[in-house]
This record gives C-alpha cells, sequence and structure tokens, in this order.
C-alpha cells in the first residue's frame, strides 16, 4: 500500500512523517511538498518525495500516481485555501487514490464563531461529496501554542482572556500525528469524524494556575470583551489581519466548542495524549 502525505515539510506533515516512517515500510510512503529540497533527510530514510502545490494543480496527478491514502493537511492560507484543497480531493479521485484523511477542526458548523470554520466545512463537504472513502481528522487547537501564553502570562502576572469560563481540550501536534498514521495504516476509519483532543478541558483559569506556578507568584485571569481583546493583541504586537482570527478561537473556546475531550489520540493513535501541563513544564 503507498501512502501519501501532502504539505510533509510543515510541521505536523514532518511528525507524521516521522512516525510513518517507523511503523511501514519507507518503501510505502510518498512525501508530497512545494519544495523537496527540505525534505532531502526523509528521503535518505527511503520515502519518495515529490512536488506537490495545491495552487498548481498540473504538479498534482504526477504527485499522486500510485498512491492508496492521503493525509490532506489543510494549508496556511486561512481563508484562501479552499480552491487549493478542492483541487487536491479532485486530483486523489482522478487518481485512483481510495481513502483522504484530512485535518480539519472540531465542530465546524455555522454556530462555531472560530474563523477558520468556512474553510473546513467547505473542505470536508468537498471531501463527502467526492466519492472518496474520508476520515475527518478534527484537531482541537495545538496545545504548543499555548505555551507562550501561559510563559508570558508568568512574567506579566497577569492573563488576559476572552475565552470567559469555557475550556479548550489542546492537543500536541505530536499527538494529532499519531492519529493521523493509526487511520493511514489502520483498517475502519472510512467515514469517521474523530475529534483528536488533549486529556482534559484547559481553562484560562487552569493557565494562570500553571502560570502561577511556572512564576512562583499569583497570576490573575483578567476577562476582557472581544474588542478588548482584540486591542490588546495588536498592542502586544500580533499583526493586525491576525488579531480577529486569534478573537474567534476565543470565542469559540467561551461557546464550549472545543471542550469535548475524547479518547481517539490513545484509541487511534496508540498513545497516551500529552497534557499542556507537561509541555509548560518541559519547555518553560
Ligand atoms: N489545530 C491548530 O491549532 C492549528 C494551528 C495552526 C494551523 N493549523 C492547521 O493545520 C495545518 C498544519 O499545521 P502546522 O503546524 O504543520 O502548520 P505549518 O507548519 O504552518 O505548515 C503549513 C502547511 O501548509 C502546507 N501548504 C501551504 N501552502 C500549500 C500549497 N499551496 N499546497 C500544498 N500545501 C501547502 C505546507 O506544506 P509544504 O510547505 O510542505 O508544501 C505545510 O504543510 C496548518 O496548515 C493549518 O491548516 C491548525
Amino acid at each position: 500500500m503507498t501512502i501519501a502525505i501532502t504539505g510533509a515539510s510543515g510541521q505536523l506533515g514532518r511528525l507524521v512523517a516521522d512516525q510513518l516512517l517507523a511503523a511501514v515500510d519507507p518503501s510505502e510512503v510518498v512525501l508530497l511538498t512545494r519544495d523537496p529540497a527540505r525534505l532531502a533527510d526523509l528521503a535518505e530514510r527511503g520515502a519518495t518525495v515529490r512536488a506537490a502545490d495545491f495552487g498548481q494543480p498540473e504538479s498534482l496527478p504526477d504527485a499522486l500516481a500510485g498512491v492508496d491514502r492521503m493525509l490532506l493537511i489543510s494549508t496556511d492560507l486561512v481563508g484562501a485555501r479552499l480552491e487549493g484543497h478542492r483541487a487536491a480531493i479532485d486530483a486523489a479521485a482522478r487518481a485512483g487514490v481510495q481513502h483522504v484523511a484530512y485535518t480539519s477542526i472540531p465542530e465546524p458548523t455555522q454556530d462555531n464563531p472560530s474563523g477558520v470554520v468556512p474553510d473546513h466545512a467547505a473542505t470536508e463537504q468537498a471531501l463527502r461529496d467526492s466519492g472518496l472513502a474520508w476520515t475527518m481528522l478534527r484537531n482541537n487547537l495545538y496545545a504548543e501554542m499555548q505555551v507562550g501564553t501561559v510563559e508570558q502570562a508568568a512574567a506579566s502576572g497577569q492573563l488576559f482572556t476572552n475565552t470567559g469560563d469555557g475550556g479548550a481540550a489542546y492537543v500536541t501536534r505530536a499527538d494529532c500525528a499519531a492519529v493521523a498514521v493509526g487511520v493511514l495504516t489502520g483498517e475502519g476509519h472510512e467515514g469517521r469524524e474523530y475529534d483528536v483532543t488533549g486529556p482534559s478541558a484547559v481553562t484560562a483559569a487552569d493557565q494562570a494556575a500553571l502560570a502561577t506556578k511556572l512564576a512562583g507568584r499569583p497570576v490573575d485571569v483578567i476577562d476582557v470583551d472581544d474588542e478588548t481583546y482584540a486591542g490588546g493583541l495588536v498592542a502586544a504586537g500580533v499583526p493586525e489581519a491576525f488579531a480577529p482570527l486569534l478573537v474567534s478561537f476565543g470565542a469559540s473556546i467561551r461557546l464550549g466548542k472545543l471542550e469535548r475531550v475524547t479518547d481517539v489520540v490513545e484509541r487511534v493513535g496508540g498513545r497516551k495524549p500529552t497534557a499542556l501541563e507537561d509541555l509548560v513544564t518541559v519547555q518553560g
């Protein structure tokens, strides 16, 4: 069986590639990326590396030749990636790929204010309509991205948030990768929507408690509304175009859209999920 990973030089892509190369014969692994030179080390381990760019659909037929299963990693072009995702799905169907797993988000529904919902919901729909077998890997927010928040709060003594009492089941990229590998190498995952989560839902109060431990002094939660939060992000150096996306993630958490905890990492990925607390302790 031949298994392809798109976007294999990204942070998640590399982790999936690394775990996949350890799980199957490297001759079965095809790594797709816009820049094959960046994957020379993985080619040396026996993987086939091919050029593929969703923005250049003519690159896709050759890239997908002979592939049986594929992980479609959503690109980082938030708001402008649907066309590319559709091109990849279309090319996979034409190339005879049997099964595509796609990196989505929990609850990609209209009542979820997260700014990435439109792209993911439409890509999921394109995959359902494609005739391909599919698996939705609905990855929660990456735990790694919370480490800076906790460290900053530890340094300043304050944690500004628009998440209210809501929690998020932050999950590490390595745990997301393990689930992807479980799906790509296993059986019975067709037609499944997996919420890929960490071991618990973590609130802002929980993060402040972590920061308090890290700092050795009290860290207070400062609850603010979306507008104030956006202003604070920009004042702290977050690009103005990016701030609304972060605000929308907070609103999504506040509404409970990211708090469901599942056993998918353990059941499908075969490993215990890493807690945010462990990352902060290791990296902090
Ligand atoms: N759950 C979360 O908290 C969270 C956070 C951030 C992002 N995400 C999503 O999860 C994805 C993986 O996360 P990450 O941390 O690995 O992101 P990343 O390191 O920023 O990687 C970006 C990915 O997009 C791919 N890409 C960009 N343009 C492409 C194109 N034209 N054609 C094909 N692939 C393209 C890159 O592939 P190559 O460079 O190898 O071509 C790479 O895999 C992101 O792209 C984003 O959709 C999730």
